[in-house]
């Protein structure tokens, strides 16, 4: 397999051959931690219906986007500059148990008409991760079932992130990246459709790599952190990014990405040999300990990404929803 190319993996046979899609996705595993999967049942037309979503919400004025911040339960938005690194993008964050988007304080009213498409992607994105967790589980050597069991959807908080990142008038500070490197996080899988080139990913040799954007036949898969300590590092968590290099500031670029996250009560262990947890803790703050909940993980990881005192205010601030709201 090239180094210094993203693998590209065909899993039309997903459904009656399982085993055999898991062998081709093995060594991306391994190695990469990033592959792009054709043949990935997630319609088209729910994946247009999403870039639309997105390029109508990010039409709204920054002010009328910014009157619904993101809280607690991964809904609401941020704006550029707004994260902890100052990083150049927008976000407009779909958390939540299905069905549960309705009423949330982060959600701007204008997009309650688009959560039947916003749930129904949702659904299919889930259950192309569900494949791929089976994938990993005969990879491990585990039972095919092991960390599907821990993802069922009706119980799993999955998230779709709608990222924009907006042209400039005239350039921002150099010092500014469109996305600072950092791997994925909370979730066990990442599933990413995008507009336009500028993601680059870093290579197993240690190289920045740029990913192609093929448009929706091919979608482009990683493994977030979560899964990395379940596995031990087997499953690898890669680093990646969008410079202002690769993504000038008078151009733009839409990308949706879906997080497939362990239900909300899962308890993270190392399961196949052991791990030094203390190595978990990758360079942007976030730390794992044995034994903790995925809640437990996301408030953590909350705070890294937005500030410390991120979730203390959201606690204090807006209500905790019905788990079935
Ligand atoms: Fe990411």
């Amino acid at each position: 397999m090239a180094d210094k190319t993203i693998p590209i993996i065909d899993v039309s046979n997903i459904d009656n051959d399982v085993r055999s899609v898991a062998a081709k996705i093995t060594e991306a595993c391994a190695t990469w931690g990033f592959f792009f999967i054709k043949n990935h049942q997630i319609p088209h037309d729910l994946i247009q219906k999403m870039f639309d979503i997105n390029e109508e919400f990010s039409a709204l004025p920054l002010s009328e986007r910014n009157k619904h911040p993101v809280n607690k339960d991964q809904v609401g938005f941020k704006g550029p500059g707004d994260d902890a690194h100052k990083d150049e993008k927008s976000a407009m964050w779909l958390g939540g148990l299905p069905g549960s988007l309705s009423g949330n304080p982060g959600l701007h009213p204008s997009l309650e008409k688009h959560l039947p498409a916003i749930d129904a992607y949702k659904k299919a994105c889930a259950e192309m991760s569900l494949k791929l967790l089976r994938c990993f589980a005969i990879f491990l050597g585990l039972s095919e079932d092991f960390f599907a069991s821990h993802h069922r959807y009706e119980s799993s908080r999955n998230l779709i992130i709608m990222l924009h990142y907006p042209k400039f008038d005239a350039p921002p500070p150099k010092h500014s990246a469109r996305i600072s490197p950092h791997s994925d996080g909370s979730n066990s899988v990442t599933i990413l459709f995008q507009s336009a080139v500028g993601l680059e990913v870093l290579s197993p040799t240690g190289e920045w790599v740029q990913a192609p954007a093929p448009g929706f036949d091919h979608a482009l898969i990683n493994i977030g952190d979560v899964l990395q300590f379940w596995s031990c590092n087997k499953l690898k968590s890669t680093l990646h990014r969008i410079t202002q290099d690769q993504l000038p500031w008078d151009k733009e670029r839409y990308s949706v990405a879906f997080f497939c996250q362990p239900e909300p009560d899962t308890k993270l262990n190392p399961i196949v040999g052991d791990v030094d947890v203390e190595q978990m803790a990758v360079e942007d703050g976030k730390m794992f300990r044995r034994g903790m909940t995925l809640t437990e993980y996301i408030e953590e990881e909350m705070k890294v990404i937005y500030g410390q005192d991120f979730y203390d205010k959201q606690v204090q601030s807006v209500p905790v929803m019905a788990a079935t709201s």
